[in-house]
């Protein structure tokens, strides 16, 4: 079974992502060939600083490697270390509806925010087809968010198929549940567009101020909390402390005499200590770039001979070749 996802390279990861995304996708690369790929050609369609590109392609490559992925296992690569991807997206676009396009609502909402659509940006769920269909993928783990996406797929691959002969693998999505909704210091879904994230990796000193100013109620220390399992400080807690350690906390802010000041500094302790190792791997990582550089590398040739095979698969089935 092959498992693929793409992440786009958009800065640093936070809490959210880490949970959301990165630790379910590090956790399937024992389930099949799991191909993970940092999407830099999507990122094109809304990031227009070619040095922010560089930089933040490069941490999350830094990122995957410090959490855990395996490039024993998993092929890593690069988008664009596989241009054969730029190629089927012609192919695919050619028997692509434009109202299948004009109803994604990824798009929809793009526009509806008043950002002024580029090619690139109606075009996106063809790329996105084509990396997966490129690697005849089986299973596709993505958010909510991209479900819709996956369905584009499917329907692009089915279109293809029917009108040139059985060519590419049909999909599956796989749909992360929601009950890893993160929240962020303010209460709302952690999210960057909201700007109350907690970075995975970073300066301590930021990452503790962040921590420290999650929002609380004004109730005193002394005051009982029969709420406490609706306290961000908590939620955040369970994630990250050992389960009966998160739960001695809740049951003392419940029981009340806990101060939310002393709470937060236990989260912080809780938080560094449950990336400590991945934040050591990561420094000895950024001194060793050429390792780094050497896995993308690696990873895009293993990628790029099987894309090369679906490619030609693709070129003979619509004559031309
Ligand atoms: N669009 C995805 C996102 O923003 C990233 C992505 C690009 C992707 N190509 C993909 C995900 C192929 C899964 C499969 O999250």
């Amino acid at each position: 079974m092959r498992i693929l996802s793409g992440i786009q390279p958009s800065g640093a990861l936070h809490l959210g992502n880490y949970f959301g995304m990165m630790k379910p996708a590090i956790e399937l690369q024992t389930q099949g060939e799991a191909y993970y790929f940092i999407a830099d050609y999507h990122s094109m369609t809304s990031l227009f600083d070619a040095e922010a590109r560089r930089r933040y392609t490069l941490e999350v490559a830094l990122d995957f490697l410090a959490c855990g992925l395996d490039p024993q296992r998993a092929v890593f690569f690069r988008q664009s270390d596989v241009p054969e991807v730029c190629e089927l997206t012609w192919l695919l676009g050619t028997v692509t509806p434009m109202g299948l396009l004009e109803r994604c609502h990824s798009y929809k909402d793009k526009i509806a925010k008043g950002i002024s659509p580029n090619f690139g940006l109606f075009a996106y769920p063809v790329l996105m087809a084509a990396d997966i269909l490129i690697y005849d993928s089986n299973l596709v783990p993505v958010g909510q968010d991209q479900k819709q996406h996956v369905e584009v797929t499917r329907d692009i691959a089915g279109k293809f198929n029917d009108l040139y002969g059985p060519t590419f693998v049909i999909p599956e999505p796989l749909i992360r549940p929601d009950t890893a909704k993160v929240p962020g210091i303010d209460g709302e879904k952690m999210s960057k567009s909201y700007g109350n994230t907690i970075e995975i990796f970073g300066d301590e000193k930021v990452l503790r101020k962040k921590i420290m100013s999650i929002k609380m109620d004004s109730r005193t220390p002394e005051e009982p909390k029969p709420d406490a399992d609706r306290n961000l400080a908590i939620q955040l807690m369970k994630l990250v402390a050992p389960p009966e350690e998160a739960q001695r906390y809740e049951d003392r802010l419940r029981a009340g005499g806990l101060g939310y000041g002393d709470l937060k500094k236990a989260l912080f302790d809780f938080y560094w200590a449950y990336f400590e190792p991945a934040r050591k791997k990561r420094a000895e990582l950024a001194a060793n770039l050429d390792y780094v550089e050497q896995v993308l590398r690696e990873g895009a040739a293993r990628a790029r001979a099987k894309a090369r095979e679906v490619l030609d698969r693709a070129r003979r089935a619509c004559g031309l070749a």
